[in-house]
């Protein structure tokens, strides 16, 4: 398989740099691996005119690889300025947009991703504040928008003060360079999270009507248990019809 690392840092050689390379070298040695340094190249917009040379470069990579690593540092809050432009000046290469401006995934779509970050502060302060939560929201927004395929996420907490990777954050990384090696290309889990959805209701409308029927004695005597499989049952096709209504059909092509 063939991966494609994306860093967005300030520092080619920092703590985040050393988190990324863990998860490079625990790939299997079959994987082909290359590490794009966004500050390395000359990114802007592509106009009308012309096209930016450093944008078709690193594109060629992104089609060429079958797994990405985003790995942008939180500044002030958010995802790094640098990798926030390399992504921003994407926008029309990643997706497609339609009349009424609905964006729609386009050439990158079921390529997977691992979406990594860092910050100053400690796990626990990060656990209670979400510093950087807005990074990895960022994220996802542009790559599920482009129709990829997330895999999980690392956050590697606590580097003020020191400069190199924690040794416990750099076992985390290993870890995830054993998981992401060699995934099935395919696995976009919608079937696994309907299935999912049907259990959540079925046991949210057990608690609830087994709790109506308890207290107030609502149900028709004898019948809970058939007032209770047809509500779970319709509840869940109405639920189900709605949300495949926004997610699917809503951002379908036309
Ligand atoms: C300009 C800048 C802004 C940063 N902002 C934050 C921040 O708001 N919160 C935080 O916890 N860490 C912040 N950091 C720390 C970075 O997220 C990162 O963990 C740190 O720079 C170490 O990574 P590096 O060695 O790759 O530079 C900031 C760092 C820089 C350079």
């Amino acid at each position: 398989m063939r991966y494609l690392a994306l860093l967005g840092s300030h520092e080619r050689q920092g703590i985040t740099a050393g988190y990324l390379q863990a998860v490079l070298d625990a790939l299997p040695a079959s994987a082909e691996v290359e590490t794009v340094f966004l500050r390395d190249y000359d990114i802007y917009p592509d106009t009308k005119e012309q096209a930016c040379p450093a944008l078709d470069e690193i594109e060629a990579k992104m089609a060429a690889s079958d797994f990405w690593i985003v790995c942008a540092p939180t500044y002030w809050g958010g995802m790094s300025g640098v990798m926030k432009q390399f992504f921003d000046c994407m926008r029309f290469r990643l997706v497609k947009m339609n009349s009424v401006a609905d964006t729609l995934p386009g050439k990158y779509k079921d390529k997977h991703y691992l979406s990594m970050t860092t910050c100053f502060i400690s796990s626990t302060e990060n656990f209670f504040t979400g510093i950087t939560d807005q990074t990895f929201v960022t994220i996802d927004r542009i790559l599920t928008g482009a129709g990829l395929i997330k895999v999980g996420e690392f956050v590697g907490t606590g580097t003020w003060g020191t400069h190199a990777p924690r040794p416990e954050k750099i076992a985390e990384c290993q870890r995830w360079g054993k998981k992401i090696a060699d995934r099935p290309r395919k696995d976009d889990n919608t079937l696994k999270r309907y299935i999912l959805l049907f259990f959540m209701i079925a046991i949210m409308a057990l608690i609830t009507m087994g709790l109506q029927a308890w207290w107030f004695g609502v149900f028709a005597a004898g019948k809970f248990w058939l007032t209770y499989a047809t509500f779970v049952v319709i509840f869940y096709v109405l639920l189900a019809s709605i949300l495949h209504f926004f997610t699917f059909v809503r951002h379908r092509r036309r």
